[in-house]
């Protein structure tokens, strides 16, 4: 049995990767390295079986999908974990519909977004988040994972 909210339902994670993460392994390897996508999630839904939650990954590079699946998490979902990429530094639509979703969220990044270009050092999402894990390749979407999930269990 998976962990259960108090509606009898399984805790039920929604991580989400925007624009260009589809190409992670051929993009720039030298800054994201050479693991795919597929391998991050499949490992996110190995952690998520480990951890009795349900994990379940969306990537868009469109804006307004990216909003429009935050928008109706709410119900569906217990947390969200966004690397949102490049919108994480240039859209304030991604923002507002994190600010005004109550659901717990954590930006990641592979990189460390602070030791990068400048414009690279200011996130618009990072002050309607919970957290943020930054700079630990692959393993920040994990670290992020084990984090909402504390939470979710009653950890603040
Ligand atoms: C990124 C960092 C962003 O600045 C960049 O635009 C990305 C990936 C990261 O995971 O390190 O696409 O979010």
């Amino acid at each position: 049995m998976g962990l259960l909210l108090p509606g009898g339902r399984d805790v039920k994670i929604l991580v989400m990767h925007g624009p260009n993460l589809g190409r992670l392994g051929e993009r720039e390897p030298d800054v994201y390295g050479t693991v795919t996508l597929k391998e991050i999630d499949k490992r996110l839904k190995a952690v998520g079986r480990e951890l009795k939650v349900e994990v379940e990954s969306f990537q868009s590079d469109h804006e307004g999908e990216l909003v429009g699946k935050i928008n109706s998490a709410e119900g569906d979902y217990d947390a969200i974990i966004i690397n949102a990429a490049a919108y994480t530094h240039t859209s304030v639509a991604i923002r507002d519909a994190l600010a005004g979703c109550k659901l717990p969220a954590v930006e990641v990044h592979l990189s460390n977004i602070y030791g990068r270009e400048e414009f690279r050092h200011h996130s618009l999402i990072a002050p309607v988040v919970t957290g943020m894990v930054a700079g630990f390749g692959p393993l920040s979407y994990e670290l992020a994972l084990r984090a909402v999930v504390a939470m979710a269990k009653g950890g603040k």
